[in-house]
Parts: C-alpha cells; sequence; structure tokens
C-alpha cells in the first residue's frame, strides 16, 4: 500500500515518518523544497535516536527513510491508495487541495485531512466525489502519540471510513470516531486549558509555576505551556480561534497575551522563544 502525505510541516513529517515505520511506502509532497529538505532531516534524525536507544538496528532504520520519497509535484500521488493532507489549517488552500487530489489520485483511494478543528463537509466541497473523504487528525508528536480521531464529514460514505480506521491501526494507533465540530474531541478540551493557562501568565503567574502545576498535580507529561511552545503559540492561538467563531461562545476568547506573543514573533520552539526560552 502507497500513501501519500501533503506538507512537510512537523505534522505532515510526523506522519510519513509513522507510515515508514509501519512499513508503508510514502510520498511527501510540498510545495517548499525547503520544508522537504528539513522533513527528510528531521526523519533522519529521529532514527538516528531510535538507533543510539537500540529499539531499531541500523538497517531498519535505513529502510524506513528510504521508504519516504519527497518531491514538491503533487501528481506524484497519482497511484497513492490513501493520501493524508497535513498543510496549515486554512479552509481555502486545504479545500483547493483537495478538490485538486480529487482531480490527481485514482478514484479507488481515499483522502483524508489532519485538520485539527474544520469541518470535512467544508474541505470536500469543491470535489467532485466527496464521498472518499474523510478526517484523519493526528497528534503531536506523530510518530509517538497513539490516538487519531476519524471525523466524517456530511457525504463521506461508511466504506471510507472504515478504510480510514483500518489504516490508523495498521499504523500503529487507535482509532477515535469524533463528531464533526471544531476541536473534535481533544482539542475541544486541552486547548482551552493551554488557554486558561496563557491567562494565567497574564495575570501574573510564572510560567514554570503553571506547568509545575499541572505536572505534578495532574501528572501531565509536558506543562501546558510547555506543550503551547511545542505545537506552536501560533496553532494553539487559531485553534482556540476558531472554536471561538464557531461555537460563538465566550468561553472560548482567545487570551490576548498570545496574540502579542504572536505579533512580536514568539512562536514557541520553532522560533526559538515563546514561554519559554530555547538554544
Ligand atoms: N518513532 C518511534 N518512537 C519514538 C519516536 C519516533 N520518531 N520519537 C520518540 N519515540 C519514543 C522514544 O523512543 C521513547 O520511548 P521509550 O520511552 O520507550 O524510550 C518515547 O517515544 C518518548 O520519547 P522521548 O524519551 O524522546 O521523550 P519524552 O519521554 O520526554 O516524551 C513526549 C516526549 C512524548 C512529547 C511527551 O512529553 C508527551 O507525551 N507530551 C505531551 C504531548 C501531547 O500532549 N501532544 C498532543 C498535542 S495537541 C495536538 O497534537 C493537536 C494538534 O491539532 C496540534
Amino acid at each position: 500500500m502507497k500513501i501519500g502525505v501533503v506538507g512537510a510541516g512537523m505534522m505532515g513529517c510526523g506522519i510519513a515518518e509513522t507510515a515508514a515505520q509501519a512499513g508503508f511506502t510514502v510520498i511527501n509532497v510540498d510545495t517548499f523544497s525547503s520544508a522537504l529538505e528539513n522533513a527528510q532531516k528531521c526523519v533522519q534524525k529521529d532514527m538516528e535516536k531510535l538507533v543510539a536507544k537500540g529499539k531499531r538496528i541500523r538497517g531498519e532504520a535505513d529502510a524506513v527513510i528510504a521508504r519516504i520519497a519527497y518531491g514538491t509535484d503533487m501528481r506524484m500521488l497519482a497511484d497513492c491508495d490513501a493520501v493524508i493532507e497535513a498543510v496549515p489549517e486554512n479552509l481555502e488552500l486545504k479545500a483547493s487541495i483537495f478538490a485538486q487530489l480529487d482531480a490527481i489520485v485514482k478514484p479507488e483511494a481515499f483522502l483524508a485531512s489532519n485538520t485539527s478543528a474544520i469541518a470535512i463537509s467544508a474541505l470536500s466541497a469543491k470535489m467532485t466525489n466527496p464521498a472518499r473523504c474523510v478526517g484523519m487528525h493526528f497528534f503531536c508528536p506523530a510518530p509517538v502519540m497513539k490516538l487519531v480521531e476519524i471525523v466524517d464529514g456530511l457525504y463521506t460514505a461508511p466504506e471510507t471510513t472504515g478504510r480510514a480506521v483500518e489504516l490508523a491501526k495498521a499504523l500503529g494507533k487507535t482509532p477515535a470516531k469524533a463528531p464533526e465540530m471544531p476541536g473534535f474531541l481533544v482539542n475541544r478540551m486541552l486547548v482551552p486549558m493551554q488557554n486558561e493557562a496563557a491567562f494565567l501568565v497574564m495575570e501574573g503567574a510564572d510560567p514554570k509555576d503553571v506547568d509545575t502545576a499541572m505536572k505534578l498535580g495532574a501528572n501531565f507529561p509536558m506543562g501546558p505551556l510547555e506543550l503551547t511552545d511545542f505545537v506552536g503559540v501560533d496553532i494553539m492561538y487559531n485553534t482556540m480561534l476558531t472554536l471561538y467563531e464557531s461555537f460563538h461562545d465566550s468561553k472560548y476568547r482567545p487570551c490576548p497575551l498570545l496574540a502579542n506573543m504572536i505579533a512580536a514573533g514568539r512562536l514557541g520552539r520553532k522560533s526559538g522563544r515563546g514561554f519559554y526560552e530555547y538554544g
């Protein structure tokens, strides 16, 4: 089975790595060759770590790396059996990618979006065959996190959902069906908690204390602010904004501190500074 991944950012790269680790042939496409180069380096680094930890022998790690091909031309995805889109959370961008994939990828393949908040029905609106479009939402870091949320749009065929569930299992993940509502299951609960942590900082709390509280008081592997830096302050803020604009409920109002941090370029680990500084 051949898996296509559109987008070579943190999520796209992680999904491609996950699929290659599960033994699939993978094609990772992005319009930016610099993103593809970074993705390739990232997979190589992860494989080195697994070899150093004794979790993979060198030959296996090399085989994982060799199973992923990279390119900038979407037509490379034509004979994939499933394509997973993981580009930034922009409805227009995603809808246009799905319209292109619908025309390029063989009709018997299914097309999934890793969107964390946008309705599948909206993404598939410009497709000739929206029945083959479904949500498969992975979590960061994709090679490690066990959950994949499966989301049906109004036109998703039951056969497509079944194939997405089977693919998630074949990738070593546990699928959970989520309603087609902004934030699905996890982000609907998790992101407001991260947002509340940002409010605490805005009100004077030290980020370290906020994170320590949740790590030691609630057994979180990472504090909510560490997690925001890890995922990206901009990504987290945009998810919050989507919840707010979709439900029109003030309980989802994004913390203004996050908007200031974005304006100041403090996007988290990827920019070297968020709630914390990174070397
Ligand atoms: N492939 C396979 N295994 C890998 C791997 C890879 N690429 N990278 C790491 N691993 C394994 C490691 O070998 C290690 O296994 P071990 O415990 O058996 O040795 C395990 O994964 C953990 O890795 P590390 O030891 O490097 O790191 P930590 O123990 O510090 O854990 C973490 C890091 C998994 C990120 C942990 O801190 C964590 O779970 N944090 C919370 C993450 C979270 O909440 N994610 C959800 C974000 S929200 C989201 O994604 C939604 C989206 O819409 C934005």
